[in-house]
């Protein structure tokens, strides 16, 4: 077994597939998917009354089944403040693909997430304009209010502070998601009260 740079670990390096250009080896190899355990619940994540609102509501909207899947993931996210991989195997299933394209799609948008994230998703731009504006004082101030890292969750469930890419609003930096709601032209001064005007 070996440890190549980006630290993921290849299984067999002879069985590696080395890139033609760089001479690196290709960490793909290194999965160890076929002994993974999924937890698993009785009761599904993709309720009924989920299915109903994709039939009724997205479904319509567009010409192929799979354009439903970023809000099937909107709703599990937003109930669960997480997707587990059943859940991705469920909206597969129902919007009859295959559950790593679910999966490749959860896991490229900052949205939603494996891990169960706290009540309050806090997501703050650390993309350039709003780093210019003051975001890195800024972040180290709202972790400390909150006692917490950078991408925690504070022990009592309520808030989870995530750093992520540009949230689109460059001209109004730093700006942060509260879930879906966007703050703009943030002062550690205005977004304390707004964090402590949450429930
Ligand atoms: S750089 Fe922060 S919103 Fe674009």
């Amino acid at each position: 077994m070996m440890i190549v740079d980006c630290g993921l670990r290849i299984a067999n390096p002879r069985s590696a597939i080395r890139n033609p250009q760089s001479g690196v080896l290709m960490a793909w190899i290194m999965k160890n998917s076929g002994t993974m355990q999924v937890p698993r619940r009785d009761e599904p994540y993709l309720t009924d009354e989920m299915k109903q609102t994709l039939e009724k509501e997205y479904l319509p909207r567009f010409p192929r089944k799979q354009a439903a899947t970023i809000p099937a993931l909107h709703l599990v996210q937003d109930a669960y403040n997480c997707v587990p991989y059943q859940a991705c195997e469920e909206i597969a299933a129902f919007l009859g693909l295959q559950p790593s394209d679910v999966q490749d799609t959860a896991s490229f948008y900052d949205e939603f997430t494996v891990e169960v994230q706290g009540k309050y998703l806090i997501m703050l731009c650390q993309s350039i304009s709003c780093e210019l504006m003051g975001q890195v004082e800024l972040q180290e101030k709202i972790a400390r209010k909150l006692g917490i890292e950078p991408g925690m969750t504070t022990d009592d469930g309520r808030f989870t502070l995530r750093p992520c890419e540009c949230l689109g609003s460059c001209g109004s930096g730093p700006c942060a998601l509260i879930n879906h709601d966007l703050h703009e032209d943030i002062t550690f001064d205005n977004f304390e009260r707004v964090l402590d005007s949450l429930e």
